[in-house]
């Protein structure tokens, strides 16, 4: 006793893993807790990874990158927003979620405090707090359209210890898609304030309304500016399981990047890397059609789940979540656990994803329609005897 960190000995599980540990694997069940899809990589990926490790790709590399997958990242985000980015800014790391903690170490200390906009992704409350940071939760609003950011309420969330803001776009777990207006005017209060800003963009390419790729902050910031725009291979190609990710940092902090990555993990898997190019270079199609799939699902979800008497459920824009909020609901966990009882049917709690949020359940929907069809039809019959 007393020699861990409090930070560490506090830490719980998520309201995603609370309900799904104790069923995971149950065939029985439709998952639609996890962020994924039930598609296995496409199989020019998985070819690329497969001569790479046959190759004899086993070594350690560059721990910011194999020089090919950062050169395929350059000319990938190169194209995509029509920018010249410097490769110096570029790191490869060994998942999204690595790169967010990377960004935590960066711009946060004990007892400094982070802006998340919410709905948010759990984890980044958690690296957070991991620094020994204090998170400050300003929530989007359901319009009846849309989520809506009202910049007044971040403005006033910022006090002497604020250091940074974290924002997802496209949402998970709200499908909302923060406009170019709206991130340039938050890239201004955080210029005015002197924050550093943290845009966790990994749904980037999973895009149902207006221009795909979403807009990014690669396309606002400047290259010496406390920016850190991060990004992966998971959502967009089906690559969950692959663990490999990539940031956009402050030219600067070339040797920092290096040193900070040496000591995560030392670099990415290098057969991993290959794989990822692969996805760059030929992954445009299966990026298409995976969309289109999820687009049918998300009206799929709308009509039978936010058509519901009883709920509330602005359209999501892009990612493949919806985060409809339930009349009466006050117990999401609770909820949740009945759901997966009574249903077999895996949801997440609401109230993992930031203040505000015990009326909401959340749902994944990239898996098979078919599939998803059963699920929401299960759901809705709960939702009826409410
Ligand atoms: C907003 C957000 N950021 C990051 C991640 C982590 O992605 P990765 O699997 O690449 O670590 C997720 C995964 O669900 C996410 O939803």
């Amino acid at each position: 006793m007393g020699a861990i960190r409090k930070e560490i000995e506090d830490l719980e599980l998520s309201g995603i893993s609370k309900v799904a540990l104790g069923a995971l694997g149950d065939p029985e069940v439709i998952p639609l807790w996890f962020g994924e899809s039930d598609i296995v990589t496409p199989a020019f990926i998985r070819d690329a990874a497969k001569a790479a490790l046959d190759s004899g790709q086993t070594f350690y590399s560059y721990s910011r990158g194999t020089p090919a997958l950062r050169a395929g990242l350059k000319t990938y985000l190169d194209r995509l927003y029509g920018i010249d980015l410097h490769p110096d800014r570029i790191t490869v790391a060994g998942s999204t979620m690595l790169s967010v903690v990377v960004a935590a170490e960066c711009l946060l200390d004990r007892d400094d405090e982070i802006v998340l906009l919410g709905p948010y992704w759990p984890n980044i409350r958690v690296a957070a707090r991991l620094m020994g940071a204090r998170s400050v939760d300003v929530r989007l609003r359901a319009g009846e359209r849309r989520w809506e950011l009202d910049l007044g309420e971040v403005a006033r969330a910022i006090t002497p210890r604020t250091k940074a803001v974290y924002v997802n776009t496209p949402s998970n777990p709200t499908g909302w898609i923060m406009s170019a207006e709206e991130g340039s005017a938050l890239l201004d209060l955080c210029r005015h304030n002197g924050l550093g800003l943290i845009a966790d963009e990994v749904y980037h390419r999973n895009v149902f309304h207006g221009r795909d790729p979403a807009p990014s902050f690669l396309e606002l910031a400047g290259p010496e500016e406390p920016v850190f725009v991060l990004n992966g291979f998971s959502k967009a190609w089906a690559m969950t399981g692959w663990r490999l990710g990539w940031m956009v940092a402050p030219q600067h902090l070339v040797e920092p990047m290096a040193v900070l990555a040496e000591c995560n993990n030392t670099g990415a898997t290098v057969f991993a890397q290959a794989g990822g190019l692969a996805a760059l270079e030929q992954g445009e199609e299966f990026v298409r059609s995976f969309v289109a799939r999820t687009r049918i699902n998300r009206d799929l979800v709308m009509e039978l789940i936010g058509s519901h008497p009883k709920v509330t459920l602005p359209e999501p824009e892009g990612a493949f979540y919806a985060f409809p909020r339930i009349e009466g609901l006050t117990d999401s966990l609770a909820f949740a656990r009945e759901v997966l009882q009574r249903c077999k049917v895996g949801i997440a709690a609401g109230y993992t994803f930031g203040a505000g949020n015990e009326g909401h359940v959340r749902l994944c929907f990239a898996i098979r329609t078919e599939r998803l069809r059963l699920a929401l039809e299960r759901l809705r019959g709960l939702l009826d005897e409410l």
